[in-house]
C-alpha cells in the first residue's frame, strides 16, 4: 500500500477538479480541524455553500485561516480545486512567509469517474463546460512552483487506500 509522507508542520495544498474526491480524501486522512475549505468558507460568510457571489470574502477567510495556522505551527489541509496556477501561489507565499514547507497532493483519478460522479451528485451541478475548463487549468504541470513534494494520485483505489503518514 502507498504511504504518503508530508511535513508534521506544514501546509498541504489539494488540487484537483470537482468531483476529483478532496473532501472525501482530507475527510479520511485529516482531523476536520485541520482541513481548511473553499466551500466551508463560502458558507460561513454567506450561509450558503454554493453562492459564488462570495467566493472572494470565502477565500479571504481561507487565506486568513492558513496564515493563522501555519503561524501557530499547525499542520492545514487546503481543500480547494487549486487547479489555477494563480492560487496555488498565493498559498505557496503564505507558507514561505511562514517559513513552512508547502506539498502539493494532486488527485487525478479518470476523467470518465469524475464525469459519472459528477452526474449522480445532488449537491452540486457543475456545467460541464466548467469541468472542462478545470481540466485544462490542471494540465498547467505544478513543476517548478516551489513545492517540496508533488505527489500525483491517479488510480481510483491508491486514492482510497493510501496512507498519510507526517515526518516530523
Ligand atoms: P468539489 O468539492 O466539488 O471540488 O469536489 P471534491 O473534489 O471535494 O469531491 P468529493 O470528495 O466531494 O467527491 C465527489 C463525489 O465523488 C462525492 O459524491 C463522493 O461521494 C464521491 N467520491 C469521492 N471519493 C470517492 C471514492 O473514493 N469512491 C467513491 N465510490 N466515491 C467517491
Ligand atoms: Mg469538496
Amino acid at each position: 500500500e502507498r504511504e504518503l509522507v508530508v511535513p508534521a508542520k506544514g501546509l498541504v495544498v489539494l488540487v484537483g477538479v470537482s468531483g476529483s474526491g478532496k473532501s472525501t480524501f482530507a475527510a479520511r486522512n485529516f482531523a476536520p480541524t485541520q482541513v481548511v475549505g473553499s466551500d466551508s468558507c463560502r458558507g460561513m460568510v454567506s450561509d450558503d455553500e454554493n453562492d459564488q457571489s462570495a467566493t472572494a470574502d470565502a477565500f479571504g477567510l481561507l487565506h486568513h485561516l492558513v496564515d493563522t495556522r501555519l503561524r501557530r505551527g499547525l499542520l492545514t489541509v487546503v481543500d480547494a480545486t487549486n487547479v489555477d496556477s494563480s492560487a496555488r501561489k498565493r498559498l505557496l507565499r503564505i507558507a514561505a512567509d511562514n517559513d513552512l514547507p508547502a506539498v502539493a497532493v494532486v488527485l487525478d483519478p479518470p476523467e470518465q469517474l469524475v464525469r459519472d460522479r459528477g452526474a449522480a451528485r445532488a449537491d452540486r451541478a457543475l456545467p460541464d463546460s466548467a469541468l472542462s475548463r478545470q481540466y485544462r487549468q490542471m494540465r498547467n504541470g505544478l513543476e517548478g512552483e516551489g513545492f517540496h513534494e508533488i505527489h500525483v494520485l491517479r488510480d481510483p483505489q491508491e486514492i482510497d487506500s493510501v496512507v498519510v503518514r507526517t515526518r516530523p
